[in-house]
């Protein structure tokens, strides 16, 4: 399988947010959302593609002055889950971190969502707190979190 991850141009933004309604039931970022991260200099946007397929994406957000990197979105097409492509997609994210010099990437996820949290768990993330009521239903998020070395 010919896989390539790139930052994301413009023209993905409407591909990434298809993507994002097959990956989340709710809570999704919008084409307004994507294409306003892709030209957001703070905001580092990385799109999977397989041959002229995108399958996967992740958004990734920075502050001035701070060395935390923030993971906003990461997502694998269902019909490509479970192969390791995660796990690849993750590494990219995290290296961009550490390119712009973050120390730490920290992230939510739904305390109900087992397979990603198990999944970041595995590459190295703890958790370290919790919002309540944060997704749009009600529901809690874990926040997590991973040092990078350098
Ligand atoms: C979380 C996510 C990005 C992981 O991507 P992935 O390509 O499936 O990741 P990997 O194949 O590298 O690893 C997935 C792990 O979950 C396990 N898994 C268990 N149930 C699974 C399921 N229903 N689907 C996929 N993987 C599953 C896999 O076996 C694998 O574990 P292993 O490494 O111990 O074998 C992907 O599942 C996804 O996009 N989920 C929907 C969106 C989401 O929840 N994003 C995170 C929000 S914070």
């Amino acid at each position: 399988m010919k896989i390539s991850i790139y930052p994301s141009t413009i023209s993905d933004a409407f591909a990434l947010a298809q993507l994002e309604r097959r990956c989340f039931p709710g809570d999704r970022l919008s084409l307004g959302q994507y294409r306003y991260f892709i030209r957001r200099p703070s905001a580092q946007v990385l799109t999977m593609m397989q041959s002229d397929k995108v399958i996967g994406g992740a958004v990734l957000l920075f502050r001035r002055h701070s060395a935390i990197a923030r993971l906003y979105s990461i997502a694998i097409d269902p019909a490509f889950q479970g192969h390791g492509l995660g796990v690849e997609l993750l590494a990219e994210v995290e290296a961009y971190a550490k390119g712009r010099r973050a120390t730490l990437v920290r992230l939510e996820v739904r305390q109900d969502n087992q397979v990603a949290i198990q999944f970041y768990k595995k590459h190295g993330y703890l958790a370290f707190g919790e919002y309540e009521h944060y997704y749009e239903d009600g529901a809690p998020a874990l926040r997590m979190q991973k040092i990078l070395i350098k």
